[in-house]
């Protein structure tokens, strides 16, 4: 139980890889806030209590300012202090070439993975300075190491948590805060789904396979494996960690080609 007596607030928890280091935390002992735009959080939060662990959910939209206020107060209401903050909501906006990209989607894009991150850095840091502890997880992407032809806006987004991440690792390290990033590769969420979708819509020959054929490992990564590095990270033994980022990827940033010229 690396978390008893620890609070954990998880965004993006109603689904995917939230919901699962929203589950891993509770299943360690933390009180944990789950937070999302869409509601279905309620009932995944309602299933982690049913099985006696401490859980809320709080609605709200990571792009609002007035919104992310309201969860950071919300935790502090329920249980006084904020340990583990995994920043976690994403969206991935829409295959095509930059020159497609319609100006609303980039800032859709922008506006949930660079904006809500830093919102949430912004007001979830006051609050672990004050206590003189805490550890923070953006989630960023090997989107965030590597360019994506097709996926400009989300590139540019996850590019960009990298470097919020190793900024305000810099302005916090003295005040007992850490502050990491994690670049998951391809993972089973409805994202990917979507994405391959996409791609298959536009003409790609079974993408899924592509995408595939391209992580040394030959599979995509498990909800349950980015779960893992996240409460590392936040754990103790990661005590001498921050302003990292931690490749959770089957190999694929490491080696591009996968399994191809084996
Ligand atoms: N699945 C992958 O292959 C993969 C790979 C690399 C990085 N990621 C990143 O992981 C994170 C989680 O994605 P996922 O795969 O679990 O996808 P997902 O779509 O299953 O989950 C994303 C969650 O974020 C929530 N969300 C979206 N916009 C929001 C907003 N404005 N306010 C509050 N909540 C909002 C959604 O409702 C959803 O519950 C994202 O940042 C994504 O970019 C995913």
């Amino acid at each position: 139980m690396r978390f008893e007596g620890r609070v954990a607030v998880v965004t993006g928890a109603a689904h995917g890889l939230g919901l699962d280091a929203a589950r891993g935390f509770a299943r360690e002992g933390a009180r944990v806030l789950m937070v999302d735009r869409d509601p279905a959080g309620h009932e995944a939060a309602a299933a982690l209590r049913a099985e006696g662990h401490d859980v809320r959910f709080r609605a709200a939209d990571v792009t609002r300012a007035a919104d992310v206020a309201a969860y950071v107060e919300a935790a502090l209401e329920a249980w006084g202090a904020i340990h583990c903050f995994f920043n976690n909501a994403g969206i991935e906006g829409e295959v095509k070439p930059l020159v497609e990209q319609e100006e609303a989607v980039f800032d859709a894009v922008l506006a949930v993975n660079v904006k809500g991150v830093f919102l949430g850095l912004r007001h979830v840091l006051p609050v672990m300075r004050a206590q003189g502890q805490g550890a923070v997880v953006n989630t960023a992407s090997t989107a965030g190491l590597v360019g994506s032809a097709g996926l400009s806006p989300y590139v540019a987004s996850k590019q960009a948590v990298l470097g919020l991440t190793k900024s305000v690792a810099g302005e916090v390290a003295r005040e007992g805060v850490r502050v990491n990033a994690i670049c998951p590769g391809p993972t089973e969420t409805r994202m990917i789904h979507s994405l391959e979708e996409q791609a298959a819509r536009r003409g790609a020959n079974d993408p899924a396979e592509r995408y595939r054929a391209a992580i040394p490992m030959g599979r995509y990564c498990l909800p349950s494996e980015i779960t893992a590095a996240v409460l590392f990270l936040c754990s103790e033994a990661a005590s001498g960690i921050t302003g990292a980022h931690l490749q959770v990827d089957g190999g694929r940033t490491a080696c591009p080609m996968g399994s191809a010229m084996r």
